[in-house]
């Protein structure tokens, strides 16, 4: 089965530990959220995946196609040309460049190079805002296309598992809607493996094959099959630490 796995992951900043006896597992297909309040350490966790920050145990592991990869000893730029692609918090786009620049950059080498027009002909069908504006500067774009364009951005690296930083950032209620239901028919339509960090904890579940709910850098609770949110009211309260 090709899957992401993550055993036993602590991690942290100098003295402090963020993360904490870390499990999880993403497997091929799936759209797994990662649920929590700011600060709870799940931008750390998904930096570890991507091999910007060291872990200080544990262990991050990409199995796929028979083959097993310690992507927590790998380089940033190893993971991403193993197919692990990131889409950052806050977007981070090329702010001078147009759409069409952005996407051509990500895709120009590298894992994608082989495939940059499918790519760039793909990501205009999937996100036909980005085509129509595909001469315009990204920092012109509202927020909801910015976000779009960097999860365009990742997939022009024929990505085997897309990791999302919280698309929803910043975004008005109706737009992280939109975003949100535009992540999951990637994941439909595609049958792209996607590890998403949320804390809009009923639109991500709405989603979501299965999620964690991460809090004070610990897996609090695992759902293992799809989220009904009729019986997740608990456990959101202990997300937001009301409970
Ligand atoms: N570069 C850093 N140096 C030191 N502490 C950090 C750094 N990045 C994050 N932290 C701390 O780690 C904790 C978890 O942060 P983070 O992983 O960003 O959480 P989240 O993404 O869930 O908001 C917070 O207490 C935060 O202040
Ligand atoms: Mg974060």
């Amino acid at each position: 089965m090709n899957r992401l796995v993550v055993e036993g992951l602590h991690a942290g900043y100098g003295a402090v530990t963020v993360l904490r006896d870390v499990n999880l597992e993403v497997r091929e297909g799936e759209l797994v959220a990662l649920l929590g309040m700011n600060g709870n350490g799940k931008s750390t966790l998904l930096n570890c995946i991507m091999g910007f920050v060291r872990p200080t145990s544990g262990r991050v592991l990409l199995e796929w196609e028979g083959e097993t990869i310690e992507l927590s000893r790998s380089a940033a730029h190893e993971t991403t040309r193993r197919g692990v692609a990131y889409v950052p918090e806050g977007r981070r786009l090329a702010p001078n460049l147009t759409v069409e620049e952005n996407l051509m950059l990500a895709g120009g080498s590298g894992r994608g190079k082989a495939k940059l027009k499918e790519n760039l002909g793909f990501c205009y069908e999937m996100f036909p805002i980005l085509d129509e504006r595909r001469r315009q500067l990204s920092s012109t774009l509202s927020g909801g296309q910015q976000q779009m364009l960097a999860i365009a951005r990742a997939l022009m690296t024929s990505p085997r598992i897309m990791v999302v930083d919280e698309p929803s950032v910043g975004l008005a209620p109706i737009v992280v809607e939109q975003v949100i239901s535009t992540i999951r028919t990637l994941q439909e339509t595609t049958n792209m493996t996607i590890l998403m960090a949320e804390q809009s904890f009923f639109q991500a579940i709405e989603v979501a094959s299965r999620a964690y709910v991460l809090s004070h850098g610990r897996i609090i609770h695992t759902f293992d099959q799809k989220v009904d949110p009729a019986s997740s009211e608990e456990i959101r309260s202990a997300m937001m630490g009301i409970a």
